[in-house]
């Protein structure tokens, strides 16, 4: 796996200043880094940004973001206390999806992102990330749900996979799936709340 070197502004979790893929230069606003703590026992992963998280310089903050939100909540976890990162950091012209090289030049900054949070759990969010960090063609309707181990960041890690948020905006009977993969992340790295809810899954007011 090749990772970053540091030799555009990049500290190891935040890219300052990037011109390897000259589509997306031209697209973004501005970069959008990675959010949370940095030494995150969860650290979520999605495609890129979209229009939103281009305005606003912070993954997830549109409508996918409110949905991931709302599931970490009632799974008993704050969005403060979990790290939320992309496989490209720049936004895609029109919101299509990162092309391979695309990827494969932003990789070494989320391979350092790893290394340097060394999370309990990866979640991806969606297919693109799934695919991206398994290096494999996911069904992710399928597998959603499922723990796969894998070498990321230097290290052996457990990725739990997951639909993109955006999923249960398009298609309702998606909510719950959804919000139980988030509840059984939550519960993986030690995070669930229960007093919360009083030892009560939420799941079913969804
Ligand atoms: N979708 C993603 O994959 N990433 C974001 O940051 C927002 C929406």
């Amino acid at each position: 796996m090749d990772t970053a070197d540091g030799g555009e502004g990049f500290d190891g979790l935040r890219v300052c200043d990037c011109t390897r893929c000259p589509a997306l230069v031209e697209s973004r606003s501005q970069i959008v880094n990675g959010v949370g703590p940095s030494d995150a026992s969860l650290l979520f992963v999605g495609e890129g940004p979209g229009a939103t998280e281009d305005e606003q310089g912070e993954p997830f903050v549109g409508r996918s973001g409110d949905v991931l939100e709302e599931a970490l909540s009632a799974a008993g976890v704050s969005r403060e206390a979990i790290r939320i990162t992309n496989c490209v950091r720049c936004r895609p012209p029109e919101n299509r999806d990162p092309k391979a090289e695309e990827l494969q030049n932003c990789r070494g900054y989320l391979e350092t992102e790893i290394e340097t949070v060394g999370p309990d759990l990866l979640v991806t969010l969606g297919k693109v990330p799934s695919q991206h960090l398994l290096d494999r063609s996911v069904a992710i309707t399928k597998e959603a749900g499922s723990i796969v181990e894998t070498r990321l960041g230097g290290a052996p890690r457990r990725v739990l996979l997951s639909m993109h948020p955006a999923a249960t905006l398009y298609d309702r009977s998606q909510r719950e799936p959804f919000f139980e993969t988030i509840a059984e992340a939550a519960a993986i790295a030690g995070m669930a709340d229960d007093d919360s809810h009083n030892g009560q899954s939420r799941l079913g007011e969804f």
